[in-house]
């Protein structure tokens, strides 16, 4: 057996237990700055590789068997950037995004979108929108980007709904528990029932979360590599699988609880 660093592409697939492979992963896809940094290249070009990175995870992604597939591609607070950053960033999101959606229908990948979509660019939400209805009968791969997101919003966003809902008489406070909470969530709008996230991915090395989805990760299991985003490659994606396969996840239990279940 080769090791994990040694082993090809066809090895790790062999290597990936088709039953353990995670539902739903999600992740935070950064480094694309200090990628372009270490060429001399401007940010932004650190940004247009990692748009190919988007593509061959996404490749990846559907072919090892992933449900769904959550990339956190622009936070809440990544709209105080330098607003040039910014600019480009948004117009390359909806650029990419249409230039992708043949393929997107042709791999049946369907795409979704957490976050709040008011405050995207109207060029923007114009494309992504039509990628929405034009991948929407696609039954693979839930391609979910997380766009003006941040986890806080997305619980407030709930808590709003809920208190409105409580005001008008529709829910007593004594209904609100963990399932309905998450029903107002962002996530409760993704198709196929997806699941919480098992696996958190982050590139880039940094050991935090960034206000990504909080309530959601409760009990993911995180792996955190020190590649950049543009150099992540579909060999890294399914070693970071098969390392969540190796993983034993307790939910609190005990160990030996787990193995008399
Ligand atoms: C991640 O790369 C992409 C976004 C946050 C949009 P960064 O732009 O954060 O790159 P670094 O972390 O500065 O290298
Ligand atoms: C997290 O990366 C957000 C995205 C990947 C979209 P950041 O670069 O914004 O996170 P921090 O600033 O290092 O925490
Ligand atoms: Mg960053």
């Amino acid at each position: 057996m080769p090791t994990m660093e040694q082993a090809t592409m066809e090895d790790l697939l062999k290597m990936l237990d088709p039953a353990k492979v995670p539902a739903h992963v999600a992740i935070i896809m950064d480094g694309n700055g200090r990628w372009a940094k270490a060429r001399g290249l401007d940010r932004s070009e650190g940004h247009v590789e990692g748009v190919s990175t988007v593509r061959r995870i996404t490749e990846i992604a559907s072919e090892a068997g992933v449900k769904c597939l959550t990339l956190y591609a622009f936070s809440t607070e990544n709209w105080h950037r330098p607003q040039a950053e910014v600019d480009a960033l948004m117009h390359l999101i909806g650029i990419a995004i249409e230039r992708e959606t043949p393929d997107l229908i042709k791999n049946n990948v369907r795409l979704t979108m957490i976050g709040d979509f008011a405050r995207m660019p109207q060029e923007a939400r114009r494309r992504l929108e039509g990628c929405f209805n034009a991948t929407a009968h696609c039954t693979g791969l839930v391609l979910n980007l997380a766009l003006s997101y941040s986890g806080r919003w997305d619980i407030v966003a709930a808590a709003r709904q809920i208190a409105a809902r409580c005001a008008d008489g529709s829910m007593a406070a004594g209904d609100i528990d963990e399932q309905t909470f998450a029903r107002y969530l962002s996530t409760a709008s993704l198709p196929c029932d997806c699941p919480d996230p098992d696996l958190l991915i982050r590139t880039g090395g940094d050991k935090r979360v960034s206000n990504f989805l909080l309530w959601q990760i409760a009990y993911a299991e995180i792996d955190v590599t020190d590649k950049y985003w543009p150099d992540f490659s579909k060999e890294d994606f399914l070693r970071a699988l098969i390392r969540f396969q190796g993983r034993e996840r307790r939910f609190g239990l005990t160990s030996e609880q787990l193995l008399s279940n």
